[in-house]
């Protein structure tokens, strides 16, 4: 079964033909970021109306890198929540029109279940088995979650404020590194040292998986005015990335041991962070655990994870109805 996904919650409108929930047959995202670079984030109405004009060619580009005529699509599988309701909205009357055109399926997947699909798209690794502990760690969220069956997460923890990628964009733009700023942080944290500066470690003590980054957040803020410019940015960028990569790497093993799990799934636009992947390579060696981490292209937002999650939504007939909405909250 081919299944063309859409994806426009946020700032990637992104479409792609995934075949049976796991082979990737063309994947394209057209990406606002030079849009959004010179406010310092995401500017809602910008991304809405930039979605309307990307959908249509991004959707041609697919079909074409696929050979493929409308016609040959089985189903649709869009993207319904949570995000920005402006932008869902672009994909989402996008997918149902094309759907209904052409007398086929449509599914509205969970955008968060969708980044766990991502998965289950890499040719080159196994697959994790059920069930499985999921760290979902982006721009908007961070949650661990007990991944029971294909269509099936149960929350056990998440950030009370900031997700680890907005402390990462926070972070970035007081250090004037710009929007996005998390891959410009990790590869400066390559570079730096980590002695002697030491910032806080939110909800470390005990067993709470949940996660605060706001205080992270601050501490740099407070440490960057105190500072003026006397301490190397590669230090800090590297003492920052070690607070967060301790937290996470905790929280995500705790949750592993609580839930029984011997598989641990990374996804998300912080999943590709390299000194997240190097620790969670280590732990899970220490304690025979398997981790699975997509490739760096299916980390951030794309149409393929989405399509992977849609087959599941359309084998369980999980079908859109005519009333059916977007929603904005997890
Ligand atoms: O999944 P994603 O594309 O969009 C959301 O759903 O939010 O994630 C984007 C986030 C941004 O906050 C970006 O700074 C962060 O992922 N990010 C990284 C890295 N690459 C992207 N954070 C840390 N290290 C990276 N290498
Ligand atoms: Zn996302």
């Amino acid at each position: 079964m081919r299944v063309l996904g859409i994806e426009s919650s946020c700032d990637e409108t992104a479409a792609a033909v995934v075949e049976d929930g796991v082979r990737i047959v063309c994947s394209e995202v057209a990406s606002q970021v030079d849009i959004h670079h010179r406010y310092g984030g995401v500017v809602p109405e910008l991304a809405s109306r930039h979605h309307v004009e990307a959908i249509c060619p991004v959707v041609e580009a697919v079909l074409g890198g696929c050979g493929m005529a409308p016609s040959d699509v089985d189903a649709v599988a869009v993207t319904q929540g949570p995000g920005l309701v402006g932008a869902l909205l672009v994909g989402f009357g996008f997918a149902r029109a094309f759907a209904f055109g052409l007398g086929i399926p449509c599914v509205g997947v969970n955008h968060l279940l969708g980044h766990v699909h991502s998965v289950f798209l890499d040719p080159e690794r196994d697959p994790p088995a059920y069930p499985f502990v999921a760290l979902t760690v982006s721009g908007g969220h961070t949650a661990l979650y007990h991944v029971v069956d294909s269509l099936t997460m149960i929350l056990l923890g998440q950030t009370r404020d900031d997700a680890a990628g907005e402390a990462y964009d926070k972070v970035a733009k007081m250090m004037g590194l710009g929007y996005p700023g998390g891959a410009v942080l990790d590869a400066m944290a390559v570079q730096g040292k980590t002695g002697g500066l030491v910032f806080p470690r939110a909800l470390l003590d005990g067993d709470s998986l949940d996660f605060s980054f706001s205080g992270l957040k601050s501490a740099v803020a407070r440490f960057l005015s105190e500072d003026e410019g006397a301490t190397s940015c590669m230090d800090i960028a590297a003492s920052f990335q070690e607070a967060v990569v301790d937290v996470l790497v905790a929280k995500a093993f705790l949750a592993v041991e609580i839930a029984g799990c011997s598989d641990l799934a990374i996804v998300g636009g912080v999943a590709a962070n390299r000194g997240l992947q190097r620790r969670a390579a280590q732990m899970a060696s220490d304690r025979g655990i398997r981790l699975h981490i997509p490739p760096v292209s299916l980390c951030g937002d794309n149409a393929a994870m989405i399509a992977a999650a849609g087959f599941h939504y359309l084998k369980a007939g999980k079908t859109l109805a005519l009333d059916a909405d977007v929603f904005s909250r997890a």
